[in-house]
């Protein structure tokens, strides 16, 4: 009797996710709107799709564990080195990153491009804050550092264009999404920020630069431009990568093609 009971809870189980290594969803979940790219107003409903994924991401994806966290975001590690020129001539190591805010993400478009099945998804993230630990080696607005401490940052109104490249794939009976690069691009209404310790503890000076990158902070935003925008690349192609070997592609494209349809058959191997 134990054991029928656990055959078919065992079942139940089975029909909506695939076990294993490498566990996906086998039936399409409630919290997702199925779109046709055929319709006309595919952009429409992929936008509200999309929408709904974020949304659940927020309390976390039944089934989908690798994701932690996605309101906070943690990232051990970034590091970015940019430009040659005289204005941004930087060198920053951000360590220990929490980042809030992507929870409240609100989706304004989400275009899926029949040609590759690469997407453009925009977005704004009405909070976007970030600590962490810092190093900087460079100048930012001509002012030349060489500081380590902890760094805050708070950008108001974030509009996040993403840019998703993908190759189709099959698992089971689906065509799946390999998410294989992100690039974004953002614009910001305002941004606050902090950073302690500048000048080895020159409190004077920290305090006046401070001062000066939030009187200045759309000259600001230009110099670390490359490392909000990395920061939040490696946020989204983390997680995207995760949702998309999860959840077959079919459940947001009903009629997404197999890749063999997309791409042709493979070519024979050359003898
Ligand atoms: C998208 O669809 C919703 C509901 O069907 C509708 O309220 C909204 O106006 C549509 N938006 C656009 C841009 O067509
Ligand atoms: C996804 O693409 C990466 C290369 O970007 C490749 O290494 C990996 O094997 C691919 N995964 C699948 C399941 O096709
Ligand atoms: C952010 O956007 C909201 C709504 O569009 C607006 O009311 C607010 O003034 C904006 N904030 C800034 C700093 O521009």
């Amino acid at each position: 009797m134990r054991e029928l009971l656990g055959c078919v809870m065992l079942l139940a189980w089975v029909t909506r996710v695939v076990r294993g290594e490498d566990p996906y969803l086998t039936e399409p979940p409630d919290y997702i709107k199925q779109c046709k790219i055929a319709d006309k107003n595919f952009i429409n409903c992929s936008t509200q799709s999309i929408q709904q994924l974020f949304d659940k991401l927020n309390d976390g994806i039944p089934g989908l564990t690798s994701i932690k966290s996605f309101d906070p975001f943690y990232l051990n590690r970034i590091r970015i080195s940019q430009g040659n020129s005289n204005a941004i001539n930087l060198k920053v190591e951000l360590a220990n990153v929490k980042i809030i805010g992507f929870g409240h993400t609100k989706v304004l478009e989400s275009i899926v491009f029949k040609k590759d099945y690469s997407w453009k998804t925009t977005f704004t993230l009405p909070v976007m804050k970030l600590i962490g630990d810092y190093s900087l080696l460079g100048r930012i607005l001509l002012i030349p550092l060489n500081g380590r401490g902890q760094v805050f940052l708070d950008a108001e109104n974030m509009t996040v264009t993403m840019h998703t490249k993908t190759r189709l794939y099959t698992k089971g009976d689906f065509t799946f999404y390999n998410v294989t690069n992100c690039r974004v691009d953002f614009k910001i209404d305002g941004l606050k920020s902090y950073f302690s310790n500048l000048f080895n503890g020159n409190k004077q000076l920290e305090d006046s630069t401070n001062k000066f990158f939030n009187d200045n902070w759309r000259m600001l935003a230009d110099a670390l431009y490359t490392v909000i925008t990395q920061t939040i690349e490696d946020i989204l192609l983390d997680v995207l990568k995760k949702i998309f070997h999860f959840i077959p592609a079919n459940y947001f494209v009903s009629d997404i093609p197999t890749p063999e349809q997309l791409y042709g058959k493979a070519k024979p191997k050359p003898k």
